[in-house]
């Protein structure tokens, strides 16, 4: 939920960790606060807003030019308002100890109590500036090393953490360490150099070397040295498996764009591909995906799916619905994980749980992951970051392949996962039967068909800004879908109120008349799916329903469409698909048409207020 970076070497640490920090930022950006080290004096400059601000009040110090040694962090308040003091780092009481935290410390307030009662004070509401005095007070009564204080100190504490920590009486390493929120380490081999980062953004063009904590370990990080990893429970030594990043920083800069969202969304048909690249092989009939092949029999022997997400991993885990049920004959179940979480569910070892997340790192959806696995289910991750939380708890999966999505507001990451849900669910139902030869192979085909056709449909833009100026100034507006197209209309809805800050809701076309129907005067904008196969006709009356009452309604048609042509204010068509498969090509419009009312409306299209791009705190 924050962003974390350092740097210890022979180069300036300022413009790396401040840097970083920009990179970083999708995790959080309501302050933040650097650290630089300048061989003698810890130097701090933290403020309530982004790192854009931070930077106007480090443009004036010195320290920027000095220090080899730094750490930054990039905040999302959890314990105590964004403010200037909350920010981090924090120091210790003495000043000698100085820490960044991503995560959150449960029971921070006892420690806190029995820390004033030995003398110490707070000059913050966080949780991160009690784990520091701890620290500093277990290295005290010990008499011992920081590494090993940290150790101490982290058995005391509940909650989540990825931490890096810096003594100045001993500035030659980092500690660092992580439970529940990832942390890398880049390492610069040749150069005896280390990096410190929530992701390995920051780091991509120094090294390829990461070394990606498990949860329960922790890193010294000596310079000149080897990193030696720990398990933080027992001591024990740990093997720092140094992995080769496939990251380019090509992938996570803006390319010529104005923002990463509108990147995000012309990447889709690129996005697609890279997803059934080498799995789907339309010409042979053929889908492979080693985590469903190893695991066939679940799958077919399973009495029901259970999916579960949030937010918009959760949108296309309602299209995975449609598909599972439809094509392999399986029923399903779609959970929020927050709910599914605390609700005491009925899960069995027949059950299969899919659970789905751009991050990997959504703490409601792993703690689903963790409480299905206690009941003996069989769970399977579809994530976007390789090597996430979420990939490594789910017992298989298949990766999405769409590239780091750096705005906050999902895009191919929806697209992605939709990709991997549909070859899942046509594999299961050929393994089933319950889909003859010829749809499987006609599937294939379209499928193949997709990234083209998305390719075309993000050429009509224009079009999509035109109808964006019409409709910006709009304080309500109604999304309405059926079929496989009401989960799209639940994500067009969420897309325009996380950017554009507008109220939006999205409903089965069908219960418009059991209550939003009230809504319609001629101030509301309905965006109405009414693809030529689904429900065509329903939808239609739906439209001349809203039509009657004077709404506004802005139609997704399929091409050549004639009847909803004559009714609707304006049309936006996509190409002919199998029914399906109209959520990759339906969802399009309705990403630029979000994205362009934001852009009219001067907001932070790449970081909406009070969200984070991964939220890893209940
Ligand atoms: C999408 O636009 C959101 N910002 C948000 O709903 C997101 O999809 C949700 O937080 C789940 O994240 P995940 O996919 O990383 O688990």
């Amino acid at each position: 939920m924050c962003g974390i970076t350092g740097y210890i070497g022979h180069r300036k640490a300022y413009p790396i960790v401040i840097n970083g920090l920009k990179r970083l930022e999708y995790r959080g950006y309501d302050s933040a606060g650097v650290m630089m080290f300048d061989g003698d004096q810890m130097h701090l400059s933290k403020t309530k807003g982004k790192v854009s601000d931070l930077e106007e009040i480090t443009n004036k110090e010195t320290y920027r030019q000095e220090g080899n040694i730094g750490m930054g962090h990039t905040r999302w308040a959890t314990h105590g308002v964004p403010n200037d003091i909350n920010s981090h780092p924090h120091f210790s009481e003495s000043g000698d100890l100085v820490i960044v935290h991503n995560g959150i410390i449960e029971n921070y307030d006892t420690i806190k109590k029995e820390l004033i009662t030995r003398g110490y004070t707070f000059q913050s509401d966080t949780d991160t500036e009690v784990l520091v005095n701890l620290i500093e007070e277990v290295k005290k009564q010990e008499g011992c090393k920081l590494g090993k204080a940290v150790q101490i100190a982290l058995t005391q504490v509940i909650g989540a953490y990825a931490i890096a920590v810096f003594d100045k009486t001993k500035p030659n390493e980092i500690i660092v360490a992580r439970l529940g929120s990832p942390i890398a380490i880049g390492v610069g081999k040749d150069l005896g150099e280390f990096f410190v980062a929530s992701d390995a953004s920051p780091f991509i063009e120094f090294t390829k070397d990461a070394i990606y904590l498990e949860d329960e370990e922790m890193a010294i990080i000596k310079l000149g040295k080897e990193v030696k990893v720990r398990k933080i429970m027992d001591d024990s030594l740990v093997d720092a498996n140094i992995q080769e990043l496939q990251l380019s920083l090509e992938q996570i800069e803006k390319g010529g764009y104005d923002h990463f969202m509108l990147k995000e969304i012309h990447e889709q048909p690129k996005a697609i591909i890279d997803t059934y690249r080498g799995r789907m092989l339309a010409d042979e009939g053929i889908i492979k995906m080693a985590g469903v092949d190893d695991n066939i029999e679940k799958f077919m022997n399973a009495d029901r799916i259970i999916i579960v997400a949030c937010g918009t991993s959760w949108h296309a885990g309602l299209v995975g619905e449609y598909l599972f049920e439809d094509m392999a004959r399986v029923p399903v179940e779609v959970e929020y994980a927050s709910e599914f979480r605390y609700r005491n569910p009925i899960i069995t070892p027949k059950d299969v749980v899919i659970a789905i997340s751009q991050s990997g790192e959504t703490a409601d959806t792993l703690a689903a992951i963790k409480l299905a696995k206690s009941k003996g289910a069989f769970v399977f991750g579809v994530c976007n970051v390789v090597g996430s939380s979420i990939a490594r708890e789910t017992h298989a999966g298949a990766y999405t392949h769409a590239g780091p999505e750096i705005g906050v507001a999902s895009t191919k990451a929806f697209t992605t996962q939709i990709t991997v849900l549909s070859l899942i669910a046509l594999k299961l139902a050929k393994a089933k039967g319950t889909l003859s030869n010829s749809a499987f192979h006609m599937y294939l085909q379209k499928m193949q068909l997709i990234p083209s056709k998305v390719e075309k449909l993000l050429q009509i833009d224009n079009k999509v800004k035109e109808i964006a100026s019409v409709y910006k100034d709009a304080k309500n507006c109604l999304y309405l879908g059926r079929g496989f197209n009401f989960p799209v209309a639940l994500e067009g809805a969420l897309k325009l109120k996380e950017i554009s800050y507008i109220h939006a809701e999205g409903y089965p076309a069908a219960e418009m008349k059991h209550g939003p129907i009230a809504l319609i005067d001629e101030n509301m904008p309905i965006f109405v799916i009414a693809t030529n196969k689904g429900h065509y006709e329903k939808v239609v009356s739906n439209i001349q329903e809203i039509k009657s009452r004077s709404g506004k309604i802005i139609a997704i048609v399929t091409e050549g469409d004639v009847t909803v042509k004559e009714i609707a204010d304006h049309v936006i068509e996509i190409p002919d698909t199998e029914e399906a498969l109209t959520p990759l090509l339906t969802t399009i419009p309705l990403q630029l048409l979000s994205y362009h009312i934001a852009v009219m409306l001067d907001k932070n299209v790449d970081q909406p207020r009070n969200l984070a791009k991964s939220v890893t705190v209940e």
